[in-house]
């Protein structure tokens, strides 16, 4: 146990403690795997209040250098899968540089977000993975479905006859034609705008990230569902916003509950993706988006509504865009064209109104000044081919049977106890363990079954709970993916009858994965 209260720091009381505790940890006081003193005992040696304890362990969480299981305590997790934003003199990602580069840490803007590292670190290493394991763990682009060679064909000759207007681009909103055919395309998804309404962004990422940073500052609040796409969570937790969720059920966000937390809480901005929603998979019906519309009204907020993937809808056809019932401009519509297209054009879009478009113009031009003209132009190529559609049908069938061939394996191997949800849309389902049972300890006895998983935590906002994972079911063939819930399905009997009472958690690196 510590004696000593860390040396006075130039910053905020929690981040000093935080970097003694990982000074510790990396000191090795504290093992990997192993729990460190409850929040209560760190006060008391450090003599700061509980408050502050608990801020430097969400600082060491989200710097991926500790876990909290609900009921078992906080542990020393694997440091090299999640070091990005800690002291990495020794890491070897810089080995060109032999020296300690731990000095940086200072200047780094806080708070940090690694949620990413929390899933996706062990993915990036997959190259390392064998070829036998299924990773039903990574997003929705799926190569094996993508119309390579529609594009091919839409695009052959276009850099041999490159225009004068492709070359140069002026316009930070993007390009007139392509905000035209946007105009249009939405019109058909019933969304009703202009041109001068429409941003061109890259990727539906940049989208969102423009309307936070246009919107939101420092202790402002939002509200999230919950669990939540953690790409948007890490963009919040980049500005210092403060999150309140609201679970998601089966119909997509609990208004009952939303309205309660938008009365209380007073937040902002409201943000879903009502399609499909990830990681969950499930879409709000209509009367619940006007409902949660009719909210930001009359609070005076906005709803950022999440388009990533609504044309990939599996039962009937998806509900109208809450955009598409906004008559004063209470919602700003972010959508991804990459899931439909390519995922490496990187092309998106918002559509808002009045000062809070014009702002996002400025925030679109001083981030990146305009999205590539040759690129717009190459898109535009690709979508105006009559085979776009057809190529729509065709990722709708795929990932359908996809869909439906998890959603078997689950209900003909899953153990009792174990729920999931029913994906209407989207990408990914979200499987729930059993009372007791660790989704952590889930995720890693599955990777040494052989299929790896996106571990939970890092899709919520506000604590984990430990009770889940995604599965993502359009990346794999039905084959493939029923021996991946095969797998999966071992891994939670196994941690059911090994039940929790480990202290320490099975470590990644045993499993190569860090
Ligand atoms: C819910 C959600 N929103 C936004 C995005 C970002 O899309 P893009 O790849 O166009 O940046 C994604 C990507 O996976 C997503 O899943």
């Amino acid at each position: 146990m510590p004696k000593s209260r860390p040396q006075p720091q130039p910053q905020p009381l929690h981040l000093g403690l935080a970097e003694d505790l990982i000074a510790r940890i990396d000191r090795g006081e504290w093992a990997e795997g192993q729990r460190l003193p409850s929040v209560r005992e760190l006060a008391s040696a450090f003599s700061m209040s509980t408050f502050t304890v608990s801020r430097a362990i969400r600082q060491l969480t989200s710097a991926g250098r500790v876990q909290t299981i609900q009921g078992k305590g906080t542990f020393v997790i694997p440091a090299r899968a999640d070091r990005a934003l800690t002291p990495f003199g020794d890491d070897d990602r810089n080995g060109h540089l032999p020296v300690d580069l731990s000095w940086q840490n200072a200047l780094l803007r806080k708070p940090a977000s690694t949620r990413a590292s929390q899933i996706v670190q062990p993915l990036i290493r997959s190259s390392q993975l064998s070829s036998d394991m299924i990773v039903l763990a990574s997003g929705g682009e799926t190569s094996d479905v993508l119309p390579a060679h529609s594009l091919q064909a839409a695009w052959k000759g276009l850099l041999g006859d490159v225009k004068s207007e492709m070359i140069g681009g002026w316009a930070a909103e993007g390009e007139l034609q392509t905000r035209e055919w946007i105009v249009q395309y939405l019109t058909g998804m019933g969304i009703a705008t202009t041109p001068d309404n429409v941003i061109v962004t890259s990727g539906g990422q940049q989208a969102l990230s423009l309307v936070a940073q246009t919107l939101l500052e420092p202790d402002d609040t939002v509200l999230v569902e919950r669990p939540m796409y953690l790409f948007a969570l890490s963009i919040l937790d980049s500005l210092g916003v403060r999150c309140i969720d609201v679970a998601v059920d089966e119909d997509g966000t609990w208004i009952d509950a939303a309205e309660d937390l938008i009365e209380r809480f007073h937040p902002k901005l409201v943000l879903t993706v009502p399609t499909g929603q990830v990681p969950t998979g499930i879409t709000m019906p209509t009367n619940r988006r006007k409902q949660l519309l009719a909210a930001a009204r009359k609070h005076g907020i906005i709803i950022l509504e999440d388009d990533h993937a609504s044309e990939m809808t599996y039962e009937g056809t998806a509900p109208p865009a809450i955009k598409s019932f906004d008559t004063h401009g209470h919602v700003i519509y972010a959508k991804s064209f990459s899931k439909i297209t390519l995922p490496a054009l990187r092309i998106g879009a918002i559509v808002a109104e009045g000062l809070i478009l014009d702002a996002l113009k400025h925030a679109k031009l001083i981030s990146d000044r305009y999205t590539s003209t040759i690129i717009q132009s190459a898109f535009l190529a690709y979508v105006n081919r009559t085979s776009f559609a057809r190529d729509l049908q065709r990722y709708r069938t795929i990932y359908g049977e996809r869909r439906d061939a998890m959603l078997d394996a689950l209900q003909r191997e899953m153990p009792d106890g174990v729920t999931w949800t029913h994906p209407a849309a989207g990408f990914h389902l979200w499987l729930t363990m059993p009372p007791g049972i660790s989704a952590q300890e889930v995720a890693v006895r599955a990777a040494a079954n052989g299929v790896l998983v996106a571990r939970g935590g890092a899709f919520f906002a506000q604590g984990d709970p430990d009770t889940g994972v995604r599965l993502t079911f359009t990346s794999n063939d039905p084959e493939r993916i029923r021996l991946g819930i095969q797998r999966l399905a071992r891994a939670v009997e196994d941690a059911m009858r090994g039940g929790r009472g480990h202290d320490t958690l099975p470590r990644l690196s045993d499993l190569g994965l860090t």
